[in-house]
């Protein structure tokens, strides 16, 4: 249910981090898929972040008061006029009357009247927070308004003098989550889950990539999520060793594992699942040994995201028992300390273990601070924890470890005394997921 508070508080406490000035935050613009189809519409999350606010052609503005002209904070919608014809066609509009009742702005304005009203809006404010950089015509649009504040410098108007990033004020808010975004970001997580155990349910041998991600879709779409959070990795075999892979178009072989990367998006925030298990239910010897090296790291992660920990902690828990593993199973030489120092690990273990989670999938907010040590982990923050093992054909690699590829995945909320972990119900213990793949749907 929209709550009109939540999205006023948060444009509160931006206008008081912003102390005065003028924020510019446009939505995201439509994109055209090809001729005259448009891919599905996805605002911009800042933008929906502070508003709530779903339709395109829309702009915050957010006007934080100069001392000079003793304005009071007040914040500004631009957004589409209603249009019978237009409505007829492509559906409804709140246009500008509805849209301050209902998601209570101070004013809404039609945005046929941007152009002209911004330049007043932006005069005589000393600071300009807007993000350059991320859209060219927005930012040429924006210079224009400026310079024709410039232009009436001799009838004593000021022009902005700073022009600072207005989506770092706002990362760092978007870092610890509400308990609004985090009961979404529950619903987000306990369908992705539930798309992913009936995925261990529904896989057999000689079915398609596809037809396992048709199930995802199935199971987002039914459970009211609007669209996957990303495109669904659906990789049998060795197509699991590509760490992007999203062709999902090849056949689910007897004995070859399936990693499937799969999550949704509720109301705008994404869950990111990865569960990897066997095609045909059985995990095989030297599988399941891979496999528990990685949920023993992927546990040790979990464990060491907490509060006060810094945000590289459970990269290095996993990273330590995934090096052990490697050396146990001959594939790096050498002490841990020796791997980790020159990096050998990499062959099998590339990227890193996770990152913020919300309305984005890799979500808004930094992982060091400005003297480069690394964030610390605070009670609201929702990150991922999925380590991995990726083992492609290698002449310094046994041929029985080729193309086995294995992530876990889960999704983790810091509280103050430790951890949730979201996602939790998606199996994945090894006895657990053999036997939800014996009651096949
Ligand atoms: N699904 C994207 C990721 O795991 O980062
Ligand atoms: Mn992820
Ligand atoms: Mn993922």
């Amino acid at each position: 249910m929209f709550k009109i508070n939540e999205f006023q508080q948060r444009r509160n406490q931006l206008l008081s981090k912003m102390g005065s000035g003028i924020a510019i935050i446009p939505t995201a613009p439509e994109a055209v898929r090809n001729r005259d189809s448009y891919y599905p519409y996805r605002f911009d999350s800042y933008f929906y972040y502070l508003t709530g606010f779903t339709e395109p052609e829309s702009v915050l503005i957010l006007i934080a008061g100069n001392t000079a002209k003793s304005e009071s904070p007040r914040s500004i919608l631009f957004c589409r006029d209603k249009d019978e014809t237009r409505e007829i066609w492509d559906g409804f509009r709140f246009g500008p009357g509805a849209a301050k009742i209902q998601f209570g702005f101070d004013e809404t304005f039609s945005i046929q009247e941007l152009d002209a009203l911004m330049p007043d809006l932006m005069a005589n404010q000393n600071q300009l927070f807007y993000s350059l950089g991320f859209d060219a015509a927005w930012d040429a649009r924006i210079i224009n308004w400026l310079n024709k504040v410039k232009d009436k410098s001799r009838t004593g108007v000021s022009a902005p003098e700073a022009v600072l990033d207005v989506r770092q004020l706002v990362d760092k808010q978007r870092l610890v989550k509400t308990p609004f975004e985090l009961d979404l970001m529950r619903c987000s997580a306990n369908i992705a889950a539930g798309a992913h155990n009936r995925a261990m349910q529904v896989t057999q041998v000689n079915k398609k990539e596809y037809e396992i991600e048709a199930e995802f879709l199935y199971e987002f779409y039914r459970n009211g999520a609007q669209a996957p959070a990303y495109k669904s990795i659906v990789a049998g075999g060795a197509n699991a060793c590509t760490l992007h892979y999203n062709g999902n178009n090849c056949v689910l072989n007897d004995g070859d594992l399936l990693l499937i990367d799969a999550g949704c998006e509720l109301d705008g925030y994404a869950s990111d699942i990865t569960r990897t298990f066997p095609v045909n239910g059985k995990f095989s010897n030297i599988q399941s040994d891979l496999y528990e090296m990685v949920l023993q790291s992927q546990l040790a992660a979990i464990d060491a995201a907490k509060p006060g920990n810094h945000w590289n902690a459970p990269h290095e828990a996993a990273l330590n028992i995934l090096v052990q593993g490697f050396i146990d199973f001959k594939l790096c030489k050498g002490s841990i300390e020796e791997v980790l120092e020159n990096g050998s690990y990499r062959q099998f273990y590339m990227h890193r273990t996770g990152h913020w989670l919300g309305l984005d999938v890799h979500d808004a907010g930094d992982y060091k601070n400005k003297a480069g040590d690394w964030a610390t982990l605070e009670a609201g923050n929702t990150l991922t924890v999925e380590p991995g093992c990726y083992v492609r054909p290698a002449d310094n690699v046994s041929e029985h470890f080729w193309n086995i590829g294995i992530r876990i995945e889960d999704d983790v909320l810091i509280t103050a005394t430790g951890n949730e972990v979201l996602t939790k119900n998606a199996v994945k213990n090894i006895a657990d997921i053999e036997q939800l793949m014996q009651n096949s749907c």
